[in-house]
């Protein structure tokens, strides 16, 4: 998931990230005019290029916010896993939630190659102070909520994410192509299981909309802050991170969605969404962004279950870390003996 744009600022750096100084010796003006040249050759930057620190820690913050988001999202769902309605649904729950582990791993994994250690992410995770999307902080309170995450929290993500395959640096936007293919399946896993639900009783179909009522204004917020909000926005368009604007990519979701809901017959729950043949674009009501700077700041609907199961996982997987620790130092003494 789900760059909010994957890139909240946090109060705490912000200073660091605005103030970038301009390069003080001969050797540093090499550096950043190659790097400036690169960017606009729409090249990519790997791990062993020079880099400035400022572009270093919005990718670190960027690319944790991103992998902490998907391993926080397995849990709404992961909630379902024992109570699907048959094997089928069951099976393709079970790998979706999987695969949006194998994002966070890759997600982690991008993220070290700029330094910054996974005990380190995890560690900021844990103690509160990294942030993650806001939409994992809502219940998943019936069946029907799995269907719309498929669709809509999904959907969301891949407009967010494809741009970002684009991205100037270059291990996260490898990680992001083998991403956005998974995504594509949950999504359409999920209108899928919505639309079975949709042929079903009246109680189902009622089920299914008020799911989407629950999650369609959070599911908008997803897309972060108005581009009027967003000050890191200019840098990152600059350092080729971010690609399009927050809301040029809510509207371009909002226009995906409204014949998507034609289809499944259900109802987006905003009375001012209608199409504006002016724009050739859809028209929405305003979002109440209160409630996500709550959400975002810890005060959400599940904010504290999700950490504390998060950091309870965590311990009670220490004696698997400690054993393949164990293991590795051994085979390690093996091979230094029979070296010898
Ligand atoms: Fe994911
Ligand atoms: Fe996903």
């Amino acid at each position: 998931m789900y760059t909010q744009a994957l890139d909240i600022p946090d109060p705490g750096r912000e200073a660091s990230l605005k103030a970038v100084p301009p390069p003080t010796d001969a050797t540093q003006v090499a550096h950043q005019a190659r790097f400036d040249a690169r960017i606009d050759a729409d090249g990519k930057i790997e791990p062993q290029d020079w880099m400035p620190e400022a572009y270093r820690k919005t990718l670190v913050r960027q690319i944790s916010q991103h992998a902490h988001s998907e391993i926080i999202g397995m849990q709404p769902e992961g909630n379902w896993i024992s109570r699907a309605p048959s094997l089928k649904r069951k099976a393709i729950l079970l790998a979706k939630v999987q695969d949006e582990g194998g994002h966070g791993l890759y997600l982690y994994s991008a993220g070290e190659t700029l330094g910054t250690s996974r005990d380190q992410m995890l560690d900021a995770l844990h103690t509160g102070k990294a942030k993650y999307s806001s939409i994992f902080n809502y219940p998943t309170l019936t069946w029907a909520d799995v269907g719309v995450i498929g669709w809509l929290v999904d959907g969301a993500a891949i407009m967010n994410q494809v741009p970002i395959c684009r991205c100037s640096y270059g291990p996260y936007a490898r990680a992001m192509i083998r991403i956005c293919k998974e995504e594509s399946f949950h999504q359409r896993q999920g209108f899928e299981s919505l639309m079975a639900q949709m042929t079903g009783t009246p109680a189902q179909r009622a089920m299914v909309q008020d799911a989407v009522n629950r999650w369609w204004w959070p599911v908008l917020a997803m897309f972060g802050p108005p581009d009027a909000d967003s000050p890191n926005s200019a840098q990152g368009m600059r350092w080729g991170i971010k690609r399009i604007s927050n809301d040029d990519l809510r509207q371009k979701f909002v226009d995906a969605t409204v014949p998507q809901a034609r289809i499944l017959g259900v109802t987006l729950p905003d009375p001012d969404l209608h199409w504006n043949e002016a724009r050739q674009q859809h028209d929405y009501g305003a979002i109440d962004w209160d409630e996500f700077w709550a959400t975002v700041n810890g005060n959400g609907p599940c904010n504290s279950e999700r950490l504390a199961t998060r950091v309870k996982a965590h311990n009670d997987g220490q004696w698997v870390r400690d054993a393949a620790l164990a293991h590795a130092r051994k085979q390690k003494q093996r091979t230094l003996k029979e070296a010898a």
